[in-house]
């Protein structure tokens, strides 16, 4: 298929199609959503928790961030993959924009230099070809550095996972005026500061719309209704590839049962190789019969 482009995500946005966006974390999830015709494949730091098993997006380190991207990168076959710093400089505003690395926690916050250190990095060791960084306003000065060296941000605002301590949780944000207003101011920041797309997490859906109409950038919603620009979610959640009885946030839409295909698939196996079902004649490799009667001679 044809190679996504900043120029394709932006005439999608113009023409008002929908902008799909799925998470990945390794080779077989970036390529089959890649396979599927997905436009961004983002390289979360959910990667935290549905791929490591950690409790929260905040242990996630940049090393590991950077070896799943490198798989991700493998993975979605019609990415265009930039390597050196003055080609990409030059290259990226032309060309395919796919894979979108999460900055961890804690590799850009102190300063603008630290993020763009790390953004460099995000690029040329995890080949990804955009960074995401969560915040808004205060976050302004730190996206007008990174996108000014070249490199593409996709901003994040509403609930921003990475500071759940400090909003007391996973809560639903832009509820009352003030905080809607505050989720416009943040989103109008972003915008000016050079993000080329925002993602909008956990907010009203009529707020959404009405800022997603107030912005010439796209937005991409995560539990934020159907009028943003385009939508994301996790791929491990909308698969259903978690036992069952796990908490799901209410936006969550399970399209598959992954998990309950995986788990019937092996506990078959187990029970074939106990009653020797498996592996049958028709897993295993002939020898011919004089060369048999010869070895058991
Ligand atoms: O880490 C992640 O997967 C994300 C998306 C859900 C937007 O930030
Ligand atoms: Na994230």
């Amino acid at each position: 298929r044809k190679k996504v482009t900043l120029p394709t995500i932006m005439s999608l946005y113009r023409k008002n199609e929908p902008i799909t966006v799925i998470t990945a974390h390794d080779f077989p999830s970036a390529h089959v959503a890649d396979q599927a015709g997905i436009d961004i494949v983002l390289v979360g730091d959910s990667l935290a928790m549905v791929a490591l098993g950690m409790d929260d997006t905040s242990e996630v380190l940049m090393e590991e961030m950077l070896l799943h991207c490198r798989s991700v990168a493998r993975g979605a076959k019609s990415a265009f993959i930039v390597c050196s710093p003055p080609s990409y400089l030059l290259l990226l505003p032309l060309t395919l924009y796919q894979q979108v690395g999460d900055l961890p926690m804690g590799t850009y916050e102190i300063s603008p230099d630290q993020a763009l250190q790390s953004a460099i990095t995000m690029v040329k060791t995890g080949r990804v070809h955009g960074i995401k960084l969560e915040g808004g306003a205060e976050m302004a000065p730190t996206i007008r550095k990174i996108t000014s060296a070249g490199i593409p941000v996709l901003a994040h605002v509403g609930l921003t996972p990475q500071r759940q301590n400090s909003l007391g949780g996973f809560r639903v944000q832009g509820k009352t005026t003030a905080s809607a207003i505050k989720l416009l101011q943040d989103a109008l920041a972003v915008q000016e500061a050079g993000a080329f797309a925002m993602v909008v997490e956990a907010v009203p859906a009529e707020i959404a719309t009405l800022v997603t109409k107030k912005l010439r950038v796209p937005t991409i919603g995560i539990g934020a209704g159907n009028g943003c620009s385009g939508q994301v979610l996790v791929q491990v959640d909308m698969l259903g590839n978690f036992p069952p009885g796990r908490f799901l946030p209410k936006f969550v839409k399970k399209y598959g049962d992954v998990w309950g295909e995986s788990s019937r698939a092996i506990q078959q196996y187990k029970e074939e190789v106990k009653s020797r079902a498996y592996p049958a004649v028709e897993h295993t490799y002939p020898m011919p019969q004089a060369e048999l009667a010869e070895f058991k001679r």
